[in-house]
């Protein structure tokens, strides 16, 4: 299985957005994991469009956007046009998840849920044809430079089950408190991607720790 790492931009440097990006770009990672906060669904709030671009722009890498606001239904397809490759949604912020995921494929992306320390993967079983994606959190979301809650590693387990026997070939991507340190406990349970902020973009050299979460 191939492992996956996406670097969080939330932890980039606002003021350096097109270096960071380009380091991201150059680097061993996929994908460009991009956090839009609306300070309803989560108490902060990131950014969106006018920081996406520039973004898109900087880098031909996967555009992993999670989408941390209520009522993704309104703004999912706006995300797809601003170049997103790959958008996911939050369980918990929507009425109707299954139509606002077929909306996201019918607009040319990925689709992907997520879901919070305290929601069951069991809710996600009859979305499962839907979902290219299920994003765990392991976090509470809304901010980087969190601990990793141990009690995800269970949830993947759980789901990587759950998926071998849909048999579909949704992806599974782990969120919040990754590094070096644990990653390889976080792969090692079933995760085939895996989200880092803190840990890439405070380190002394991001490009040398993107390769060390990637190879833990
Ligand atoms: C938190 C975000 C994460 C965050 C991860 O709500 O969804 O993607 O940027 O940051 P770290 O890796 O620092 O926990
Ligand atoms: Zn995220």
């Amino acid at each position: 299985m191939q492992r996956i790492i996406a670097p969080s931009m939330l932890s980039a440097d606002f003021g350096h957005l097109d270096r960071d990006t380009r380091m991201v770009d150059r680097s061993a990672a996929q994908w460009v994991h991009i956090d839009v906060m609306d300070g309803v669904f989560v108490p902060n709030i990131s950014f969106g469009f006018p920081v996406l671009a520039p973004i898109r722009r900087a880098t031909t890498k996967l555009l992993d956007v999670h989408l941390m606001i209520v009522e993704p239904e309104k703004y999912a397809l706006r995300f797809v046009e601003a170049g997103a490759d790959l958008v996911t949604i939050h369980y918990e912020a929507t009425a109707d998840p299954a139509a606002c995921l077929r909306a996201i494929r019918a607009a040319g992306a990925r689709a992907g849920i997520s879901i919070k320390p305290a929601t069951p993967v069991g809710v996600l079983r009859d979305l499962l044809p839907l979902l290219d994606l299920v994003l765990v959190m392991s976090v509470e979301p809304g901010f980087g430079g969190q601990s990793f809650i141990p009690e995800a590693l269970d949830k993947i387990r759980e789901l990587r089950t759950m998926i071998d026997r849909a048999g579909t070939a949704t992806l599974i991507e782990v969120d919040g408190g990754i590094s070096a340190r644990n990653a390889r406990e976080v792969f090692e349970a079933g995760a085939d991607a895996v989200v880092a902020g803190s840990a890439v973009f405070k380190a002394a050299d991001p490009e040398a720790e993107i390769g060390r979460i990637l190879n833990a």
